[in-house]
């Protein structure tokens, strides 16, 4: 069975020549078994979902780590900052999109991550596209980590600096990067904190050290840690105890800190000042929705007053973690709520996530270009949302299907 009408092409309004490959490109990721399906949430992103066609389901594939995108106080005041601000801001920042509460939650984040200053913008993706661009030129050198977030790739692009690629995680490769790009004007070294594919914490004190050797500007983004590393949620940095010792970090209001749109860039005072100038991705579209700031900043503030949420996440996570191996699974070892087992071809990864979820299990199956070729794999996320009966009734279901399909 194709997915188009053939007959209709003849008909079509749009250009046939790209409708006639774009389609015969999709019936080959069908019949490949790689076609993305989306799936649609019928109520809130929480522990169990509501799923259209498949009812409720445990989520092992959200960002919510905290739990917080259904937290009654967040919610308030979200619904309370609508009351004030209204629907959006109707601007960009710098004509008249900035509220008195992105100044709050901007001061805020900083505090938070013991750095000068914060901008927020509307997503982490747009903070890390708008990051390198403005700040470097032709004469200097950006060396990224191989596996770094495809938010980080963009953004490299997007400059007209000078780019090198190191190893992932390898502090030899970032060594010859560095030595090799000596004669650059400034160097700046950029990694994931929490590699979200892997799971993987990036060393910072290692990369830390190097960078001063060599004088170069270190930079993270740590969405995936924000709200979930260190004993008070304040990321890579706090992990390693190196609170304010990063000169640039990036990460997202889109993820444990309550699951809205938003993300942020912190670092000194100049940097800020800078991008507020010249980073086009919060110069020319609009700020952060004021009732979405409200929310976040509810977030931190409930994540300030529960710090038992992060070790429910990391007890949810070595409870999960080691019934997977004792099990069989060979999930990539790390310390993150981020539990993926490679599974090898795409396909294999997306009928195993299929197969969950007709179990009552929502995990995603990655393959390339997400993920290396060859490296397909189901994520499991862990969340301090979950508890044991959750975990428990997943564990099952990856245990029988596991073992049906030969993976165990
Ligand atoms: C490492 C990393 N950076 C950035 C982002 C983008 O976050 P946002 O949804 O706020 O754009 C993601 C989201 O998947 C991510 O995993």
């Amino acid at each position: 069975m194709t997915l188009y009408d053939e007959s209709d092409v003849a008909t079509l309004s749009v250009n046939r020549g790209l409708e006639t490959r774009l389609r015969a490109e999709l019936e080959e990721m069908r019949e490949g078994g790689v076609f993305k399906e989306l799936l649609y949430l019928m109520g809130r992103q929480s522990a169990v979902v509501d799923i259209e066609g498949y009812g409720q389901t445990i989520n092992l594939c959200s960002n919510n780590y905290l739990g917080l995108a259904d937290n009654p106080d967040v919610m308030k005041a979200i619904k309370d900052g609508t009351d004030r601000y209204g629907a959006g801001t109707a601007s960009v920042r710098f004509i008249c999109g900035t509220f008195d509460i992105h100044r709050e939650l901007e001061s805020r984040i900083a505090d938070f991550l013991e750095l000068p200053a914060s901008l927020t913008y509307t997503s982490a993706w747009n903070a890390a596209e708008g990051l390198f661009a403005p700040l470097l030129g032709p004469e200097d050198v950006i060396i990224s980590d191989r596996l770094n977030h495809a938010c980080i790739i963009d953004g490299m692009r997007l400059s007209r600096s000078q780019r090198k690629i190191y190893e992932h995680m390898d502090m030899d490769s970032l060594k010859e990067a560095l030595e090799a790009s000596r004669d650059a004007r400034h160097r700046l070294v950029i990694t994931d904190g929490v590699f979200s594919m892997e799971g993987e914490i990036a060393p910072l004190p290692e990369i830390r050290e190097l960078c001063d050797r060599h004088d170069a500007i270190m930079a993270i983004d740590d969405s995936h840690a924000t709200g979930v590393l260190g004993d008070t949620g304040r990321g890579t940095p706090e992990h390693f105890g190196m609170h304010g010792e990063i000169d640039i970090i990036t990460s997202t209001l889109g993820k444990a800190l309550g699951g809205m749109a938003g993300g942020f860039t912190a670092s000194s005072r100049a940097v800020i000042d800078y991008l507020i100038q010249n980073s086009r991705t919060q110069l020319f579209t609009n700020a952060v929705p004021a009732h979405s700031a409200c929310g976040a900043l509810a977030a931190i503030d409930h994540l300030e007053t529960h710090p038992e949420l992060i070790a429910r996440l990391r007890e949810n996570t070595e409870h999960f973690r080691d019934n997977l191996i004792e099990m069989g699974y060979k999930p990539i070892p790390g310390g993150t709520p981020i539990v993926p087992v490679i599974i090898g071809e795409t396909a294999d990864a997306i009928n195993l996530s299929k197969q969950l979820l007709d179990e009552g299990v929502f995990v995603i199956g990655f393959g390339y270009p997400v993920v290396p070729r060859g490296e397909a794999r189901i994520r499991c996320q862990i969340s301090a949302g979950h508890d044991r009966e959750h975990l428990d009734t997943a564990l099952a279901a990856l245990r029988s299907v596991g073992s049906r399909l030969g993976i165990i």
